[in-house]
């Protein structure tokens, strides 16, 4: 969704802040746009479309200055446009602002700035009505105005502005909305997100709901809504510049498929003691906490909520508590029952997704615990959390989230065997086999990533089918939702997952000659049930591809191909069957000569309902 990057400083600020945008680029935008003030003069410069139409727009000018904020936009109020597009500007041109979120009373504002100021309106969107209320109600500076400014704004947002007669000094606000402040030398910064100021610093405050930031060359300043200094903690970035660069691969999708045998070591292997046993390091769940949780629910969107999926089967099996999986906008509007015998865990990426942050909160009101899967420290649900197990994947650019997923799974695999071995549910013998299997796992997906060029070759001889069906049984249906996902979000084929059992009820109506089936068959407890129903489209003469383990001599027989997988035992499968779907949604969309790092209408974090 839309992303702000703000720099004061002595150089140039215009190509820094176009630097930062690039780099959030990921998160989704339709339009860009940057003001920069100029000696004694505020300009602005905005575009529809990519980061470089803006740039082609302004390559023949020589804009500088040393103070600017610069914005691409992800459009909900009003049509990707250059009109539309951020920064926005009171009607005499002297104050920008650039904001991310939506203003939900925008219409009531608007009216009252209509009615009572006079004002013309020249955008459609929400935002314009920031840099209004900051005009009208600026009477003295504008850290002032913006604080009167959000008194009168309802919604979920974080915004920064600038105005031409207080010239290096950049005021910003976060309600809801990610926000972070970056310490330069000589230099400081704004920003939505820690990659747009990798190449520059790594040292950031986080700035939490209802802060204002002051931001000058010489210091950062965060203020309470009293104006009170707040006093935190600068927080030591450890992703490099290199983790969000694509380092000579063609997109960042295949970069990140390629980063998950490390990723999940890293995830792994943070959680291991000297004596090879899960350390949850912080997180405190005691038996006793254990033996008073009656339910757990996993609630999370998207491919997140794909690995909860997964997670189900691994906690129920292991630590034997019941286990519900909900997308996180069906779950904080349904009433669920939650108390405080209940563990909500939430599993999020960015920790920014707004759907998952509200049922945290819902699930927190009711009393839950919660436990959050987060991949960005410090973001909103790794904050407003009682407990967060990090991943450890590095920044995840792609819009397709392929080793935030993996690295998921391996959170929720330790979660489990941590209880299971806490309540006595499991052996010793079984704990220690399955943390065997999952140290071997990064290996094997190494070996699945080296055969890559066979899933190149499928995809060439497949890419032009409009329709495919993934199916599977147990953690292998899980697995086909995420299958289907990462298809039509990056090759935009329409796909469908069902669980295999479930053709018979209705799906199995679609299988014609020629339709593609991904079959899933990697669960030897289930395979004879799951062989069945790959028989039973292979009798319709649908073209039948089937993922399972290497030794399995059966599945060729009704296959029209198979992708084979490492040798492991049936719980870890989901690690390693993924792989093959990802690099078959990847080179899919290359085929198809898709935007496959940012598919359209997608954004990365999705702060907004
Ligand atoms: O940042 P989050 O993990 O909360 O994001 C959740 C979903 O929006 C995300 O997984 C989405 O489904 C991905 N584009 C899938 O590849």
């Amino acid at each position: 969704m839309c992303g702000i990057v703000g720099y004061t400083g002595h150089d140039n600020a215009r190509d820094i802040i176009i630097d930062g945008l690039k780099k959030l680029e990921y998160r989704g935008y339709d339009s860009a746009g940057i003001a920069l003030l100029s000696k004694g003069e505020l300009i602005v410069r905005k575009q529809k479309g990519k980061i470089v139409n803006l740039e082609k727009e302004i390559a023949d000018e020589n804009l500088q200055g040393t103070t600017g904020i610069g914005h691409t936009r992800w459009a909900t109020h009003g049509v990707p446009s250059d009109l539309n597009a951020h920064p926005h500007t009171n009607e005499d041109g002297t104050i920008a602002i650039v904001h991310n979120g939506i203003v939900e009373n925008y219409m009531d504002l608007r009216k009252w700035l209509i009615e009572e100021h006079h004002v013309s309106f020249r955008t459609d969107t929400d935002s314009e009505v920031i840099a209004h209320l900051i005009s009208v109600l600026n009477e003295g500076n504008l850290e002032d105005a913006v604080l009167a400014a959000v008194k009168m704004m309802k919604g979920a947002y974080a915004f920064a502005a600038i105005s031409k007669s207080e010239p290096g000094k950049i005021v910003a606000f976060r309600k809801d909305a990610p926000l972070i402040a970056g310490l330069g030398k000589g230099c400081n910064f704004i920003a939505s997100d820690i990659p747009a100021l990798l190449k520059y610093l790594n040292k950031i405050y986080l700035i939490e709901n209802g802060e204002l930031v002051i931001c000058t060359p010489e210091q950062i300043q965060i203020l309470d809504q009293q104006k009170q200094p707040v006093k935190r903690d600068v927080l030591q970035v450890t992703w490099s510049l290199e983790d969000a660069e694509k380092e000579g691969y063609e997109h960042f999708m295949l970069k990140e498929i390629h980063e998950q045998p490390k990723a999940i070591r890293e995830t792994l292997m943070r959680r291991l003691d000297e004596r090879g046993k899960v350390k949850l390091d912080g997180i405190s769940l005691t038996l006793e906490d254990l033996e008073r949780f009656n339910k757990i629910y996993i609630v999370a969107c998207g491919t997140a909520y794909h690995a909860g999926l997964v997670g189900k089967y691994i906690i129920e099996k292991m630590a034997r508590i019941p286990v519900e999986v909900d997308v996180a906008s069906e779950f904080r509007y349904r009433d669920p029952f939650v108390d405080d015998k209940t563990l909500f865990i939430a599993i999020s990426q960015s920790g920014e997704t707004l759907d998952t942050l509200a049922a945290l909160r819902e699930a927190k009101r009711k009393g839950a615990r919660v436990l959050s899967v987060v991949n960005v420290v410090g973001s909103s649900v790794a904050r407003e959390s009682d407990d967060v197990f990090y991943t450890w994947a590095g920044p995840e650019i792609a819009v397709a989230s392929t080793k935030a997923y993996t690295t998921q799974l391996i959170c929720l695999y330790l979660i489990g065997l941590y209880m299971g071995d806490l309540r006595g549910t499991i052996s010793d013998s079984y704990y220690h086999s399955v943390l065997q299997e999952l140290k071997a796992v990064p290996e094997k997906v190494s070996a699945i990533i080296e055969r890559a060029n066979e899933i190149e070759e499928l995809a060439k001889y497949l890419y032009n089918r409009d329709q495919v069906f993934f199916i599977g049984r147990g953690t292998d249906s899980a697995v086909a939702y995420e299958g289907s996902l990462k298809l039509k979000e990056v090759s935009y084929i329409n796909s469908f997952a069902i669980a295999a059992g479930e053709l018979k009820h209705g799906t199995i109506a679609l299988m014609e000659p020629e339709t593609i089936v991904i079959a899933l068959a990697t669960q030897d407890a289930l395979f004879d049930k799951m062989y069945s129903n790959i028989v039973e489209v292979k009798a319709r003469l649908a073209h039948v591809v089937s993922i399972a383990k290497e030794g399995n001599d059966r599945i060729g027989q009704e296959s029209t191909e198979v992708i084979f997988i490492p040798e492991c035992i049936d719980e870890v499968t989901p690690l390693l069957s993924v792989i093959p779907l990802q690099l078959f949604a990847y080179y899919v969309a290359r085929e198809r000569g898709e935007d496959i790092d940012k598919p359209r209408n997608l954004a990365k974090s999705v702060t907004v309902e």
